[in-house]
């Protein structure tokens, strides 16, 4: 009886047990887990993204234009994709529409480029212009996003600064162009550098 159990216990073993070259044990019936970037296992299942999964989500562009790709685009390109894809919601030169106000500018107005229906447009209210191109390639069009090529968004970039008058209509936009523009509001905005503590407030 004794010598029965310890064979079946064998033979259990050995189904499920191996020993490498290496002297190490792996268990031969559940998957070998995955080692995670901090070296953290994942519990034996999900599988490690490969290089182009990540470079295909891997697109945030940083203030300084950290990120962004090749390409470029002239006014009168970016203002056919503008027509195209862009002015039924945000209006034929972005003063209007029934989404967001993109341009516009109240004359006399000492605060430029607001409109009256809405006093924060692109040109007078964000710092930089290198956000237009991180935030149009992953949000707009609204109803298609991630549609646009490179390209494209360097159009759509160029034709929304093209009508807050932030750039001349010969201009050619590329990543040096935005990221070296100044916007209106640059100094609108100060670095929220807060460590904490009696800070917050
Ligand atoms: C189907 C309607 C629709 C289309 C088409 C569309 N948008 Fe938008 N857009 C929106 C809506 C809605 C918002 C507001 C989104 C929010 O607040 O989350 C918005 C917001 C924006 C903003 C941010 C404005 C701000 O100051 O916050 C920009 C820039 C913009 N769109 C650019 C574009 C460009 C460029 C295109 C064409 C490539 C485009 N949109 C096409 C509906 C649209």
């Amino acid at each position: 009886m004794r010598a029965t159990l310890w064979l079946s216990l064998a033979v259990a073993l050995t189904a499920c047990v191996s020993i490498d070259e290496s002297g190490d044990v792996a268990d031969s019936s559940t998957p070998a887990p995955i080692e995670g970037p901090g070296g953290g296992g994942s519990f034996g299942f999900g599988r490690t993204a490969s290089a182009q999964e990540i470079a295909a989500l891997d697109i945030d562009v940083g203030p300084d234009g950290a990120g962004l790709p090749a390409g470029r685009a002239t006014v009168d390109d970016g203002l056919a994709i503008y027509q195209a894809r862009c002015a039924v919601c945000h209006g034929v030169d972005g003063t209007g529409g029934p989404n967001d106000v993109l341009a516009g500018r109240i004359p006399g107005d000492g605060f430029p480029f607001a409109t009256e229906a809405a006093r924060s447009t692109v040109g007078n209210y964000w710092p930089y212009a290198t956000t237009l191109f991180d935030y149009i390639r992953k949000a707009m069009p609204f109803d298609a996003p991630g549609s646009l090529t490179d390209e494209e968004v360097y159009g759509a970039v160029a034709a929304i600064l093209y009508l807050n008058e932030l750039v001349a209509a010969d201009a050619v936009v590329d990543s040096a162009t935005i990221a070296g523009l100044v916007m209106p509001a640059r100094d609108r905005f100060v670095p929220d550098d807060r460590a904490g503590g009696p800070t917050i407030r």
